[in-house]
């Protein structure tokens, strides 16, 4: 008799932001480098699916340039979180998800005692959050593998890194876990099979075949870590909640023939393959099918299988950008369209953003769906926005209604997924404050409700400036979505 159902009054709106993009202070209090933070900017390399050559990560470890690595300086967000919790206090926010920086708390990844002004920074963070009583939401691990790592072991290629990676958890678990309610493990887990961002793995002198196997072992042991840390963070604290992190691509067939429907549910599932994992705590029948017939082998240690059935997530957070095309017989002049992982073909229904990303809201309520159908656990929209070439004003403005546009049409949906029936515990759109776009390192594709000085070449003031969004985000907020 309840339906349609609207927001729950406790409903978790605010926003997302990752450490690499937002930090800065790269060579501070003790901070070691990460992989991210190698990566050169300005929109010439695309994190998401180029490879890193060892030969450019020497290079990057040689330069001292954060105008070369925007990912150095960020937002500097390490020298104005309080400006910046500040203003997305003023927005009303209720969570605001940023992640720890592993290589800030273990400058090598695996040192052997903490770094001490690591932890207190981010104890600052919560103290000043907790001052406008907005919930963190902890991402453990977003892109950004210490380099140290790459160097000793070539990163999540080698199961020898999770036992650096566990000490991460425990340390820091053990730190923030009886503060901190909502945590993530890997941030779009599902994306490392596209490369070194997520593996922190240097394989780009193997075939494609044995980069699909090392990035297949990569992500078992991803797994492994992920659920050692769920189950450090039960211990610690039985209340707090651990989720898995996906980026979802809702895949739709080309057309009615039945040869695209079964293409799309198999290349779907290569998607849905993590949760799957994450959240029913075993690989599913589909992908040792896949494994075999690509010739990759998962090398299991003894108990691994046990371990991820035991340590399953107690929700599922995703961030939703886009939908992809499955086209079983695709015509020559066929448009091919990626964005992060989501490779698939244009859809001639849809408009894209200035980069090309497919806008599609209607595909978020249809995930919505889909997910809650599927797990039955709570769901969490981790990530959700649009990256634009904002315009200042000369009096200080941006007028930003596409964003607002976007970000509407989206929260709409989203409501009616609620009014479904569908169990969401949140909305974080992507991000609060302008940062350094991940896949291309580019300040110019701005997300934020909030404008930041800072141009490519890491010209600017760093002043903050609130867009015609964050009036319009505070309002969405006061009324709990119901004058969407
Ligand atoms: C997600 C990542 O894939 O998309 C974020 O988790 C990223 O780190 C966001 O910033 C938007 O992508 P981009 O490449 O435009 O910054």
């Amino acid at each position: 008799t309840d339906y349609p159902r609207g927001f729950p009054a406790d409903f978790m709106w605010g926003g997302a932001s990752a450490a690499a993009q937002i930090e800065g202070a790269w060579n501070i209090d003790g901070k070691g480098l990460s992989g991210a933070e190698c990566i050169v900017g300005g929109g010439q390399h695309n994190s998401t699916q180029d490879n890193v050559t060892l030969a450019e990560l020497k290079a990057a470890l040689a330069n001292p340039s954060a105008q070369k690595y925007p990912k150095r300086h960020g937002n500097d967000f390490y020298h104005h979180y309080r400006e910046d919790i500040r203003l997305m206090a003023k927005m009303g926010f209720r969570a605001f998800r940023f992640s720890i920086s592993w290589s800030r708390i273990f400058p090598h990844g695996d040192d052997e005692h903490p770094n001490e002004a690591g932890l207190q920074f981010y104890d600052r963070i919560l103290d000043e959050l907790a001052k406008y009583d907005i919930e963190p939401v902890i991402t453990l691990f977003h892109y950004d593998t210490p380099v140290a790592l790459t160097m000793k072991y070539n990163g999540w290629a080698s199961c020898r890194i999770v036992k650096a990676a566990t000490r991460y958890t425990a340390v820091v678990l053990k730190h923030f876990g009886r503060r901190v309610k909502y945590w993530m493990t890997f941030n779009e887990i599902n994306t490392g099979t596209t490369g070194f961002h997520a593996t922190g793995a240097i394989d780009s002198d193997l075939t494609p075949n044995q980069q699909l196997q090392l990035r297949f072992q990569a992500l078992h042991h991803q797994f492994v870590a992920s659920a050692l840390a769920t189950k450090q963070l039960h211990e610690i604290n039985p209340g707090a909640k651990m989720g898995c992190m996906v980026g979802r691509d809702q895949t739709y067939p080309a057309t009615p023939n039945p040869d695209d429907a079964l293409l799309a549910q198999k290349e779907d599932r290569l998607n849905l393959f993590y949760p799957d994992v994450q959240i029913r705590g075993e690989y599913p029948e589909y992908m040792n099918r896949y494994f075999a017939e690509h010739h990759i082998k998962i090398e299991m240690a003894p108990g691994d299988q046990e371990l991820l059935r035991e340590n399953t997530v107690d929700y599922l957070s995703f961030s939703y950008y886009t939908s992809r095309v499955s086209n079983s017989r695709p015509a020559k002049n066929d448009k091919k369209i990626t964005v992060n992982m989501a490779r698939g073909f244009n859809n001639p229904y849809l408009k894209g953003t200035p980069w090309g990303w497919l806008i599609d809201p209607k595909g978020l309520r249809v995930t919505l769906n889909e997910f809650w159908d599927r797990y039955r656990v709570p769901l969490f929209i981790v990530e959700n926005g649009l990256g634009a070439a904002d315009e200042l004003t000369e009096d200080l403005q941006v007028h930003d209604d596409y964003r607002i546009e976007y970000l509407q049409n989206h929260i709409r949906q989203m409501k009616e997924a609620v009014a479904d029936g569908v169990n969401l515990l949140g909305y974080l759109m992507w991000a609060p404050i302008d940062l350094v776009s991940f896949s291309t390192s580019e300040m110019a594709k701005r997300y934020g409700l909030v404008y930041v000085d800072l141009d490519n070449e890491g010209r600017g003031t760093m002043k903050r400036i609130p867009k015609d969004s964050f009036y319009w985000y505070r309002h969405v907020i006061a009324a709990n979505g119901n004058e969407i």
